[in-house]
């Protein structure tokens, strides 16, 4: 079946809450890109290819030419952030990209300044700024974010909106009963209940308008049934949650490979360093917590110990953050992995990571407003399973456990791709053309 997808003309919005690193290095690239001094490496929707077809048809695509994306060209970009800085600034301070590239863009970015920001800083207890809005009620607020939106549209001719989470890591909550239904979530912005976080707040003002909502912090915002069930209301596409880049990305590319090879695995250490605001954010055990819980569900996903006592019943997992501002956005990672082989003899992995957290998280982040936008005028709507691809924790319906092995969720994504152009899933099985090939040989 083909999917009736609406062409993707017109201007798309992409509107950011949290004008910080990741935020400012994904907008700076693309910027870069339009002007052909930079390739968009590491983002599939650019310079992915898929295949379609029996091997033997040898058809491979480019994503962008098989499924109707908006184009670079067609993007407007507008953010929140609690202080002032244009991009060029934010940029500037987050010290990801040189110095002569920024200023070659700088027009672009100094005119794309910070809406105020939904803040409260009991869920970011090591960050306060000036640039955030005031309402009597957690409601008002999200009124307040609604009519940015709109404003947004408008003033940029945008007829689509996206938006994708680029803020701070919230300090760790747990659904609770008013998380559980519109009702109750509504009744509860309107009371100012305190479990109601800033990043819930853009959640519900961007479904409660239809427009999709990735997030790419560990934070709950719309992992809970009432934002779920509202966006089947509005039939908005969602997803979450964090970005997965640096050590979990090695991980969910390591683990399913001893995985698929049987062998076992008694201990994964990893521990970081990383000297950015992220870092500092958290540096706080509150926020640390989110991070945690979401680096640490990976592993048990993927190796299903309940399923292989004997290989990985044992496993000792253990995540480490620490905070060290000499490396700035240049995070360093460490794993030591002990696993074993045949007959139980033990080995070991040991592998250290110097890699950039934007740069490989700006990606993502283009790649997920363009398939979310495509998710949307392909009328997708409610958790987008096949972006898990790109988050550390996979949102998922309640019961059903995510999935984390990467090439798991590259076929997922590209099937979901054939499926939505009519095209036939593939399987891999192969044999339908193998036979006919053996005997024509
Ligand atoms: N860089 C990566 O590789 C990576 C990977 C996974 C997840 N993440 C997550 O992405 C987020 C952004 O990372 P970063 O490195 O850009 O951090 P950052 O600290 O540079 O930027 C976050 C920005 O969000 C702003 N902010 C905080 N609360 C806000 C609110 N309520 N409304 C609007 N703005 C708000 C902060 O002022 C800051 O400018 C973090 O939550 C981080 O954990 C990053």
């Amino acid at each position: 079946m083909k999917y009736d997808v609406t062409p993707a003309t017109g201007k798309l919005g992409i509107l950011i809450p949290g004008l910080g690193a990741v935020a400012t290095t994904f907008i700076a690239g693309v910027e870069a890109i339009k002007k052909g001094i930079a390739q968009p490496i590491g983002s599939l929707t650019q310079m992915g290819n898929i295949r379609l077809g029996k091997r033997t048809e040898d058809r491979y695509p480019k994503i962008k030419e098989f499924v109707p994306l908006a184009d670079l060209n067609d993007i407007a970009f507008g953010g929140w952030d609690i202080y002032e800085d244009n991009v060029y600034e934010a940029a500037l301070n987050a010290k990801v990209l040189d110095l002569p590239l920024l200023q070659s863009i700088k027009t672009e970015l100094e005119v794309i300044k910070p809406m105020k920001a939904v803040f409260d800083q009991s869920y970011v207890s090591n960050l306060a700024g000036t640039n955030v809005k005031t309402a009597a009620t957690k409601y008002d607020l999200a009124l307040q974010v609604i009519a940015d939106i709109e404003n947004f549209k408008k003033e940029n001719d945008c007829n689509r909106v996206v938006m994708v989470w680029c803020g701070s890591t919230e300090k760790y909550i747990e659904e609770t009963d008013i998380h559980s239904s519109i009702e109750k979530f509504e009744a509860a912005l309107k009371n100012n209940e305190s479990l109601i976080a800033p990043s819930m707040i853009y959640a519900y003002a961007a479904i409660k308008t239809g427009v999709p909502f990735a997030n790419g912090a560990p934070n709950l915002t719309c992992d809970i049934p009432a934002l779920l069930e509202l966006a089947k209301q509005t039939n908005t596409p969602i997803g979450g949650k964090d970005f997965k880049t640096g050590q979990t990305l090695m991980k969910t590319i390591l683990a399913p490979g001893l995985h698929a090879r049987a062998l076992g695995v008694r201990g994964w250490f990893s521990t970081n360093i990383l000297g950015n605001r992220d870092g500092y954010v958290l540096d706080h055990p509150d926020n640390f917590r989110t991070k945690e819980v979401s680096k640490l569900s990976v592993l048990d996903e993927i190796f299903r110990p309940e399923l292989n006592p004997e290989l990985y019943g044992e496993l000792y997992h253990k995540v480490r953050i620490n905070y060290y501002p000499p490396h700035g956005d240049n995070k360093e990672s460490w794993d030591n992995i002990d696993i074993f082989g045949w007959l139980g003899y033990s080995m070991q992995i040991k592998i250290n990571f110097l890699c950039r957290d934007s740069i490989l998280a700006a990606p993502i982040v283009l790649d997920l407003a363009l398939f979310m936008d495509l998710a949307k005028r392909s009328q997708m709507s409610g958790i987008q399973e096949w972006l898990s691809f790109y988050f550390k924790s996979p949102q998922t319906l309640p019961g059903l456990k995510p999935e984390h092995d990467i090439f798991k969720q590259l076929i997922k994504m590209q099937n979901t791709l054939r499926h939505i152009m009519g095209e036939d899933l593939i399987t891999h099985l192969g044999l339908d053309y193998y036979q006919d090939l053996v005997e024509a040989m």
